[in-house]
């Protein structure tokens, strides 16, 4: 397959998968003259990667664009059009909840109309959002009557870590269903280019292992979470605990630590979950209300350490994204820590070294309290003179 196109290619999924893609199959490694389009409408991040400047933190990604944009394998574009030349088209756009938090299943369904005017049944199609399960039928039925016969469809979900994509992609397996045997053949021919291992499903089984896995991570940390506001709140050390329990106990070994469990995904795939199972899914809907709890439970940590009020009092937040080391702040809980601490009247300076905020001395000199929201490296090692709280436990030994 020489000619790719991704719709979404420009995200976070998208562009590290255009890249492996573009690496692989285009002409300064594969020697075959591969080309992937990245289509997409946001134009700051076309022209960023267009220009050579990797558009978000992506590990490893800078010297594969610099490579894939020379040897012109890899294009990134506004043009719907350019999906009309591709042998496979990628859709990796988002897939978000409602205010509800039920699926917003026509999201999906209406990009794909969109590009419908610049596909055909030729093309192989492949779905790599996270899909409430079912949608791909949904899917597969809207094309079917578009086409007149039934499309070459196949639903490959993405499980990288963000920020790590282009080096997890060449090391994870990859998990391949379809409509058919020849969309299933094609996806694998496809991705056993970039994937050191194919897994098949059904596509229903594919759409719930990815809802599951996401599902699972988010209750992990949830009852991380829970221990710590249970054992704090009753006035122990949760982490001195957490350390004894664990030392060289096996069983003990993945034991989470606290911290906010945020960002664009394991929250709403767990929402996902639970709107598939009529909302009984009692334990995700549980882990949703300890994970989103813990922000305030923090605040009333440092108010208590702070003389029972924050009120006028400067406190700091250190660490605005949603994940350390990452500059995306996508439904980061620092913005809901921060909305707290306003409603109790604080005086909230933020800093994050991703964003443009004030310089972290500056944040430090004035702070008469702290919390840190995400453990950047910039922040391991603080010594924080001020009253603070690190759920995190990355503070600990330094105060
Ligand atoms: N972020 C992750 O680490 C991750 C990991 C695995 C799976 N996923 C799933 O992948 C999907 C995408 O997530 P993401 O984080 O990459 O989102 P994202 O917002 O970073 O990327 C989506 C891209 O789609 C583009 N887009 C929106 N409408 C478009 C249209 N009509 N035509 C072309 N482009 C359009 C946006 O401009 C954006 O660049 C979601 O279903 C998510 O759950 C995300």
């Amino acid at each position: 397959m020489k000619h790719i196109a991704i719709v979404g290619g420009c995200g976070h999924v998208g562009f590290p998968l255009g890249l492996a893609l573009a690496q692989k199959l285009g002409n300064y490694t594969y020697g075959g003259g591969g080309h992937v389009d990245l289509v997409d409408i946001n134009a700051d991040v076309i022209n960023s990667i267009n220009s050579g400047q990797v558009p978000f933190q992506e590990d490893g990604a800078q010297e594969i664009l610099s490579q894939a944009l020379a040897s012109k394998a890899l294009h990134a574009s506004n043009d719907m059009s350019l999906v009309r030349q591709a042998q496979a088209v990628i859709f990796v756009t988002g897939t978000p909840v409602d205010e509800h938090l039920n699926p917003r299943i026509k999201d999906v369904i209406n990009v794909i109309k969109l590009y419908l005017p610049y596909m055909n049944p030729e093309q192989l199609i492949i779905l790599r959002s996270t899909i409430y399960p079912g949608v791909f039928r949904v899917i597969d039925n809207m094309l079917t009557k578009a086409f007149g016969t039934s499309p070459k469809l196949a639903f490959c979900p993405e499980r990288i870590v963000q920020g790590k994509g282009v080096q997890e992609i060449f090391t994870l397996p990859q998990i391949v269903s379809a409509n058919s045997p020849e969309a299933l053949h094609e996806a694998e021919e496809l991705f056993s280019h970039i994937a050191p291992k194919i897994i098949h499903l059904e596509p229903e089984e594919a759409e719930l292992a990815k809802l599951l896995t996401n599902s699972w991570r988010y209750l992990e940390f949830a009852i991380a979470n829970q221990f710590y506001m249970m054992v704090e709140e009753k006035g122990y050390d949760f982490y001195k605990i957490l350390s004894a329990l664990s030392e060289d106990y096996p069983r003990a070994k993945h034991f989470a630590k606290a911290g906010f469990a945020a960002g664009p995904c394991l929250f709403k795939d767990t929402m996902q979950l639970s709107a598939f199972y009529n909302n009984k899914f009692f334990l995700g809907q549980a882990g949703m209300l300890v994970n989103e709890g813990l922000p305030d439970f923090v605040v009333s940590q440092l108010e208590a350490r702070m003389g029972g009020s924050l009120k006028d009092k400067k406190i700091a937040i250190l660490g605005m994204a949603f994940k350390p080391n990452n500059d995306d702040t996508r439904e980061s809980l620092s913005f809901k820590l921060r909305k707290n601490l306003e409603f109790r009247m604080a005086d909230v300076l933020i800093h994050d070294p991703y964003l443009d905020t004030l310089s972290l001395d500056e944040v430090l000199a004035q702070a008469e309290g702290v919390i840190l929201g995400v453990p950047h490296d910039e922040y391991l090692g603080l010594k924080i003179t001020v009253p603070f709280v690190d759920c995190w436990n990355v503070w600990r030994k330094e105060n």
